[in-house]
């Protein structure tokens, strides 16, 4: 049910693997951010098994922009999975939460001297170097600390995927990687190859988030081997890593097909193994970088019901107490969530229009729902929320940042509190800080 078997129905309301919805928005307030953590550690698994474990030297980075909490960076890691970072601020927070620093990539397409620096002195695995000036200010920052980084460079495969424009990355047109269209990237792979503190370790792409479709990534592996080929050719370096990114898809609704992580995986690596054979090489360490797909379906958003306003001949508008706060994704893509009234599964249907509290007419939760006989008071569900909600969450008109609770059958657990009013305050000098 809901994209998470981890979610079913009991007595005519929503239970969270095993626990009753509405009991834990009661217990610990709403707006609240609800994740089964079995769903979880089933996909860590499936990523350990049909690839870690199927396919010797890889490597699978979780992206921890989807959901960067101690609870999720601890199965992470317990899984044998690494992560990817792309601030001093995903950094400070990995580590803190014990993630080896061997196991980091730092992405990001404009570090700072401060943002590499820190990661120098952390000593993490891997710099994926985003453009051309990235290459000298790391090796000055290198130099200066005396150490070697290992480094990937990230390239645009001109392969163009994600649910939407906003997530797309792969095609010419963008701030993030080397352009390939023409031979400035072999430029850069020969001054890499020059720098004294830089080892150059092999490529890196991203082509989009939210892909469903596997020949996407086929072709995105596809093309990755032809730049290991052309490299070779044109540099003599041969890259011995391969890093074809994230993107893979999830189901948000009942319409939308989940990309099938295995299969994809199995054809990916039979293409890479296939090329390189063609090319005469080793086949390179492969790495991926799923954030999505690892965090999406095991979130459930919890709200109380509150404002019901019905405008004549136009619509009903359902107001829950959170919204673009806590989840701006339908605001910014405009992003489809499906929704229930937890405590009342089942019912005579009513179609209304689901607005968060902000002050902004634009704050949706979701378009056209269809709720069992909503009530003021009511818990409403949101479904696939673990990803890109509590971390793209914001303090907007001083809305507290929800907590997270985990259930595991039939047993729940917090793991981030619910952001005080003090909290609001904090960083403000001129206030008189409360006790
Ligand atoms: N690797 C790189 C270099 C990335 O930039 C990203 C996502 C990922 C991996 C992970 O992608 P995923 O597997 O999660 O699709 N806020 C947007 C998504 C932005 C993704 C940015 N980069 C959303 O809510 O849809």
């Amino acid at each position: 049910m809901y994209g998470s078997r981890y979610l079913t129905e009991h007595e005519n309301t929503l239970m969270i693997d095993g626990v009753a919805a509405s009991e834990l928005a009661a217990k610990y307030g709403t707006p609240l951010y609800v994740m089964a953590e079995r769903e979880l550690t089933d996909r860590l698994a499936l990523v350990r098994d049909a690839f870690l474990a199927k396919y010797p030297d890889t490597y699978a980075s979780y992206a921890s922009k989807a959901l960067s909490i101690g609870a999720v960076y601890e199965q992470v890691v317990k899984h044998g999975l690494g992560i990817d970072v792309v601030t001093g601020g995903e950094l400070y927070v990995a580590r803190a939460a014990g993630v080896p620093a061997e196991r980091i990539y730092f992405h990001g397409s404009n570090k700072t001297d401060e943002d590499l620096r820190y990661a120098l002195s952390e000593n993490v695995g891997t710099i994926v170097i985003d453009h051309a000036g990235e290459i000298a200010q790391l090796e000055r920052l290198a130099a200066e600390e005396r150490k070697t980084a290992n480094v990937l460079i990230r390239i645009v495969p001109q392969v163009i995927g994600g649910a939407h424009a906003k997530i797309q990355t792969g095609g010419v047109d963008t701030k993030f990687g080397f352009s390939t269209h023409d031979d400035s990237y072999l430029e850069a792979i020969r001054s890499i190859l020059d720098c004294g503190h830089l080892s150059l370790q092999g490529i890196h792409c991203h082509v989009g988030s939210q892909i469903q479709d596997t020949s996407l990534f086929t072709k995105t592996a596809e093309t990755m081997m032809d730049f290991v080929g052309t490299i070779r050719e044109q540099t003599g370096f041969t890259p011995a890593e391969v890093n074809v990114g994230g993107g893979f898809g999830i189901a948000y609704t009942e319409a939308d097909i989940p990309l099938v992580f295995a299969d994809t995986i199995d054809q990916v690596m039979a293409i890479i193994e296939r090329r390189s054979s063609e090319l005469g090489i080793k086949r390179p360490r492969v790495g991926i970088e799923p954030g999505r797909w690892i965090v999406a379906n095991a979130g459930t958003t919890l709200y109380t019901v509150g404002a019901i306003k019905t405008v004549e001949g136009v619509r009903t508008y359902l107001s829950v107490d959170g919204g673009m706060a806590d989840n701006i994704r339908p605001a910014l893509y405009g992003a489809v969530y499906e929704t229930v009234i937890a405590n009342r599964l089942a019912g005579s249907m009513t179609e209304v229009t689901v607005v968060g509290a902000a002050c902004e007419s634009g704050d949706l939760v979701a378009e056209k729902a269809h709720l069992a006989k909503p009530q003021t008071g009511d818990t409403l569900a949101v479904f696939a929320t673990g990803a890109y909600n509590y971390s793209m969450a914001s303090n907007y008109n001083q809305f507290r940042r929800p907590a997270v609770v985990f259930v595991k059958d039939g047993v729940e657990r917090e793991v981030v509190r619910r952001q005080s009013y003090a909290d609001l305050v904090r960083n403000d000098l001129m206030i008189h800080q409360p006790n």
